[in-house]
């Protein structure tokens, strides 16, 4: 997806961009953006996080940025996924990749003094989840399918105001840093370990210094406590009402922006005039 990036006033290094696999035009690994003045900040952005989603007017197509210090975010290197596990804060202390996922529903259900049935779990539609599903199935509680856009289903797995109590899966590692930057500022609990595809990313991450076996809670994979996050819905989904056009001109869009040092999170309705925009910019804004 093509994106706009107006300059602005900071020294922004691109750790988690689009980079190879997408073919983007641009905000790449390494790129730098901004003009250049403090403050120095780490940058993910995933411009459309849920491309298929959107391509198919889906549910839950995201525009995602988070931003936190120079230095303090999680560089995936060459591991393009990650396992991945996020709940709401009392559910921290249950979030274990090797425990079977079986007993972990049951545990949560414990937890939450509700039967094993009450527990829904979200998982992307993958044939590589086909074993975990038959898991959390035959322990008797509830899988929620998505096709894509784990972003979106960690934003749930944290809220409390819906049936997601667990958000597990393989999915993105930029999606994974990205999600981690979202539940420092709103709250829950994040764990990932890189998940090689094949033999030749294991050794490549190895040589390149990572510890495979390592598991990174939601303030290793972004430091320090001066994280930000925004998230725009580009098409109707659970977290984000997504973009609407009004007639030729118009246009309104539905954000999230918080900080985690705060803890505020604003939900923020605009109205966009697409021409006025299109005149400023040059861009078709639609
Ligand atoms: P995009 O941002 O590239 O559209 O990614 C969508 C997504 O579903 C992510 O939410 C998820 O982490 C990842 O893809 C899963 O990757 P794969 O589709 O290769 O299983």
């Amino acid at each position: 997806m093509h994106a706009v990036l107006h300059t602005v006033s900071m020294d922004g290094l691109v750790v988690i961009g689009e980079g190879e696999k997408d073919e983007a035009p641009m905000l790449h690994n390494g790129e730098s953006i901004g003009d250049g003045t403090p403050p120095e900040v780490d940058i993910a952005v995933d411009p459309l996080e849920g491309t298929r989603l959107c391509a198919l007017g889906m549910p839950s197509a995201l525009a995602v940025i988070a931003l936190s210090e120079r230095g303090t975010m999680f560089d995936p290197g060459p591991c393009v996924y990650m396992e991945k596990m996020a709940a709401r804060e009392h559910l921290a202390d249950l979030l274990d990749l090797d425990r079977p996922l079986g007993e972990t529903v049951g545990l949560i259900a414990e937890r939450k003094g509700t039967e094993v049935n009450d527990v829904m779990v979200v998982m992307l539609d993958r044939p590589r989840h086909q074993d975990a599903m038959d898991a959390v199935r035959a322990a008797g509680a509830r899988v929620r399918l998505i096709t894509d856009g784990d972003v979106s289903a960690a934003l749930l797995a944290v809220d409390g105001s819906n049936a997601v109590d667990l958000l597990w899966g393989i999915g993105g590692t930029p999606e994974g840093v990205i999600s981690a930057a979202a539940i420092k500022c709103t709250g829950g609990a994040l764990v990932g370990r890189l998940w090689p595809r094949d033999d030749e990313e294991r050794t490549a991450a190895v040589e390149a210094g990572y510890d495979l076996s390592r598991v990174l809670t939601q303030d290793e994979l972004v430091r320090g406590d001066d994280a930000f996050f925004s998230a725009t819905g580009v098409t109707d989904g659970d977290v984000l009402q997504g973009v609407r056009y009004e007639g030729t001109r118009g246009a309104s869009t539905e954000s999230l922006v918080m900080r985690s040092r705060s803890g505020t999170v604003r939900r923020i309705g605009s109205r966009h005039d697409r021409s006025k925009l299109r005149a400023l910019t040059g861009y078709r804004y639609g």
